[in-house]
Formats: structure tokens, C-alpha cells, sequence
């Protein structure tokens, strides 16, 4: 694996040609997706800033140019009127200043759109020379001509009661209510992850610390919580975090998960009282950083897009120099104490060619790169290997086992592995048996939907030539479709 310097993770990117030669490579790869969101060079991560304004819908995201590597982080925008198809329009933030707030990265944020302007809030990632971390919640203002304006100044600081990872600020409107909200990721002295909340009645000034987000219950879990965001789907509240350097049971040695907590936020005490457990909200192995949209009118639902990916990880095209992808955009709504997240129904507009089922010698279908398949699982067991050899070998097992009631994802047998460390298989019971299937597959990527949404697994997967064919053995009835591109390959920087 390349060995990245401080200099070379950290270069300013001053003219866009330097990346043409690096795109232009990376572009011929044979896991560049048809359907998902990927930065055009080096390493995308979170999503962030996700709002409708000017009539269509507004999506960021954490972009290192260089390679795949967590250096210094730009905001790369696009922008899409369906949620399906998707237009580059370049990079929106950039730290360029060797004595900015911000010098060493734009990191995450979230964003609200007010009159013309989109207000973007991020964190400015600020390092001394002696590379001592300062964090700052920023500002910045997107006209609808595309040219953002940072703010001189930052909102505020570093709260000194907590230590320097604080970060992630989600801005948050209640309906009603003349005062914003802020949450902002943090880590106690003592170590112990939390979410710090702040409120100001106007956009650009006057924000002030209202104290520690409480969540009883989850005084001690984890380390850090980056990305929190309460939302408000279907009357409840729904923490979303992703709690760092804990290990949750079923998830192997990961150390990074993305959950949620569904509950009543009562923003006078600042408490956040759980109705229940923490969940996991996709159970794959690359999902992490998920953001909502912020302003959705509806308010029975809300629409989610996470990072398909997780920190501390090495993928297969970090050799590529590119990583990362975003998920599809997911309708997400509560049923009891339980998020359900449903591909969005506009994404049946990417159905191309509904295709036969004809099987060869070994009982195999052809996988076509980027596809949809559909199954009606009566009952019984049913076992899906998807990613096989033409002799139905290998590849990426789905197995549900009706005497058990749980279904087990299972990528150890795809011939190109990585992080194997963290597992390589992950099960979720399902109480009620197994009734429907509905599978995303992109060149590089695989997104699972059980029974309609009660449970998602989210996942990279780096087949080889030969790892094209799939066969399915139980009581099904299965429908399959090709799907068609839906962002452009462009160079826009
Ligand atoms: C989560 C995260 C955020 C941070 C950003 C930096 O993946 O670590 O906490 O703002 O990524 O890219």
C-alpha cells in the first residue's frame, strides 16, 4: 500500500489540469459505478449539506483529490432534480489558505437554504505548525449562481471543556420555532463520545453553548460520535451517531458503526430520551456518516444518503487512487421502534431491460453489471450466491435459514478480499421469516433491501471478470431488470 507524506495529503489544489492525467487513468477502471455518486479523483467520504433549493436537490460531499486518502478535504458539489440522476457541478469549498480556519481541511457539515442563498456549516479543520488540531464551526453562503462566499470569521470555537474532536455541525429547524439548532459531534475529556448542542435565532450570528446533548442511557458509548443529527420522521425523533472505538455484538472488530436511537427530544433540557435501543441502521460492512435531507417537507418521512464506506479501511481501488461512493438515497420512515428504509421510489425509473431467467449447465444467471433483482420468498429456506463463477462458485452468499429466522450475508467468498479483520459475514434475525429481497447491484457495490426496508445491508464488492453469474435455490419467484447510467463520468473540478 502507498505510503502517503503530510505534504503530498495535504497539498492545496491549485489548478484543476493537475488531476486530469490521475482522472483520466481512473476513469478506465473496471469498478468505476454506472448508478452511485463517486469523486472524479482520490477519496470521497461523507455526505454532507443535503437540502431541495432552486428546484432541485443539493448534495456535498468529502472530497480529497489526491488519492485514496484521508488528506485535505474539499466539499464537492452535485446536484440532481430526481434523486436518480445526478450532474457534477464541481468543487463548491476548498481550504487554500495556509492560515485559514480551515487550513488543513473543510470537513463535514450540513446546510440550509434561506431566500437565493444556500448557508453551508461545516468544520474548519485548523492545524498549528506543530500540527496541534483546532476545530471551528464556519460559514459559508452558496448564491444560485454557484459561487460561494466563505464568512471571515468562524461562527465560534472549540469548546475548551471538551477535547479538540468536535465536529460534524448539523443545523436543524423546528418547525414552529423562530430559534436554530446546532449538534456537533464531540468527545469529553474523560473520553467518552457526545453531541454538543448551541441555538441562535439568526443564521450568521449570535450563536450560543447550551451545554451537552443528554441521552440517558448512552453516558459511555464510545469514544466519539461523529455525524449526530436528531431528526423528526413520523412524530418521533431519531438520533442518528456514529459511535467510534466501540465494538457492537454481530459487527465483528469493527470499531465504527452507524446507528440510531428513536426517542423524544425535549430541546428546553436538552434531552434525548431513548424509546428503546441503539440500532445498527444498515448491517453491511461499508456504510457510515448517513445524512438526511434537511428540509423535506414531509413530514411522515425523510430521505437518507450515507457514505459507502467506513474510516480506518483500505479498499481494493485505493491502489487506483480513487475510493469511495455514496449510497442510493434511501425513504426512510419509523414503524414502532424501528427505522424502515425503502429504496426511493423513483429509482424504478432506472429499470432498463427486464431480462429473462435462463439458466446455464450449473444452474447460473448472467450478473450484469450494474442490475436489479427481485425476489417473493414463500417459505423455507432460501440461498442466493450472487457473484459466482460460471460453475456457481463462490462469490457472495445470502442465506436464510427458516428454522433460525435470521439471514446471513456472507462476502468471504469473492475472490478479491479486504478488511477481512473487521468480518466478513453479518446476520440480522428477522422475527417475522423472509419475504422479499430487493438488491441494488453496481459494478463495485451491492445494496440489499429485506423485506421492504425492516433491514438493508450495504456493501463494496470488487468482482472479477469471471465473478459474473448467480443462482438462487428456495421457493421464490424472481424478476430482474438492467439498469441504466445515472451520473455522468465528467471532469469537473
Ligand atoms: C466522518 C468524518 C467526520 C469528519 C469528516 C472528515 O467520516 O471523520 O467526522 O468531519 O469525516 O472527512
Amino acid at each position: 500500500m502507498r505510503e502517503w507524506t503530510r505534504e503530498e495529503k495535504y497539498r492545496y489544489l491549485k489548478d484543476p489540469q493537475e488531476l486530469k492525467d490521475l482522472y483520466d487513468r481512473i476513469s478506465k477502471s473496471a469498478y468505476r459505478q454506472t448508478f452511485h455518486n463517486q469523486a472524479v479523483t482520490g477519496l470521497m467520504n461523507d455526505p454532507n449539506g443535503f437540502v431541495w433549493h432552486d428546484n432541485r436537490w443539493h448534495l456535498f460531499y468529502q472530497w480529497c483529490p489526491w488519492g485514496a486518502v484521508h488528506g485535505l478535504k474539499h466539499w464537492y458539489h452535485i446536484i440532481s432534480k430526481d434523486l436518480v440522476t445526478w450532474k457534477n457541478l464541481g468543487v463548491c469549498l476548498l481550504p487554500d489558505q495556509e492560515d485559514g480556519y480551515d487550513n488543513k481541511g473543510v470537513y463535514s457539515g450540513s446546510a440550509m437554504p434561506i431566500d437565493d442563498k444556500i448557508y453551508l456549516y461545516y468544520t474548519g479543520n485548523h492545524r498549528d505548525a506543530d500540527w496541534t488540531r483546532h476545530a471551528y464551526t464556519c460559514l459559508a453562503r452558496l448564491g444560485n449562481d454557484g459561487w460561494p462566499e466563505k464568512y471571515p470569521l468562524p461562527l465560534f470555537g472549540a469548546n475548551p471543556d471538551y477535547t479538540e474532536h468536535q465536529r460534524d455541525p448539523k443545523i436543524i429547524r423546528i418547525p414552529g420555532s423562530d430559534t436554530y439548532y446546532m449538534i456537533i459531534g464531540a468527545q469529553t475529556k474523560d473520553k467518552r463520545g457526545c453531541a454538543l448542542v448551541y441555538s441562535s435565532e439568526d443564521l450568521q450570528h449570535g450563536w450560543t453553548f447550551l451545554g451537552e446533548m443528554k441521552v440517558p442511557g448512552f453516558e459511555s458509548f464510545g469514544d466519539m460520535w461523529e455525524c449526530p443529527s436528531v431528526e423528526h420522521i413520523g412524530g418521533r425523533d431519531v438520533l442518528l451517531l456514529c459511535p467510534q472505538h466501540l465494538t457492537i455484538p454481530g459487527r465483528g472488530q469493527s470499531q465504527n458503526h452507524n446507528g440510531y436511537i428513536i426517542g423524544n427530544m425535549d430541546w428546553e433540557t436538552l434531552t434525548f430520551t431513548p424509546d428503546g435501543q441503539f440500532h445498527v441502521l444498515d448491517f453491511g460492512f461499508d456504510s457510515y456518516a448517513a445524512a438526511c435531507a434537511n428540509n423535506l417537507q414531509d413530514a411522515d418521512k425523510a430521505i437518507l444518503i450515507a457514505w459507502m464506506g467506513v474510516p480506518d479501511v483500505s479498499y481494493p481501488t485505493d491502489e487506483e487512487d480513487w475510493a469511495g461512493c455514496l449510497t442510493l438515497p434511501r425513504e426512510l420512515t419509523v414503524r414502532g421502534r424501528r427505522l424502515i428504509q425503502q429504496p426511493l421510489p423513483e429509482l424504478k425509473k432506472l429499470r432498463d431491460e427486464k431480462l429473462p431467467f435462463t439458466a446455464n449447465e450449473a444452474g447460473c444467471y448472467a450478473l450484469p453489471r450494474a442490475a436489479e433483482v427481485e425476489l417473493d420468498c414463500r417459505k423455507g429456506d432460501v440461498s442466493l450466491y450472487l457473484f459466482t463463477d460460471e460453475a456457481g462458485k463462490g462469490g457472495l452468499s445470502i442465506l436464510y435459514s427458516e428454522e433460525r429466522k435470521e439471514i446471513t450475508v456472507d462476502r468471504s467468498g469473492m475472490r478479491t478480499r479486504f478488511n477481512e479483520s473487521e468480518g466478513e459475514s453479518r446476520t440480522r434475525p428477522l422475527e417475522n421469516g423472509l419475504s422479499h429481497l430487493r438488491i441494488f447491484v453496481d459494478s463495485s457495490s451491492i445494496e440489499i433491501f429485506v423485506n421492504d426496508g425492516d433491514a438493508v445491508f450495504t456493501s463494496r464488492i470488487f468482482p472479477t471478470k469471471e465473478e459474473h453469474f448467480f443462482r438462487i435455490e428456495g421457493d421464490t419467484f424472481n424478476r430482474m431488470w438492467t439498469l441504466k447510467p445515472a451520473v455522468k463520468e465528467q471532469f469537473l473540478i
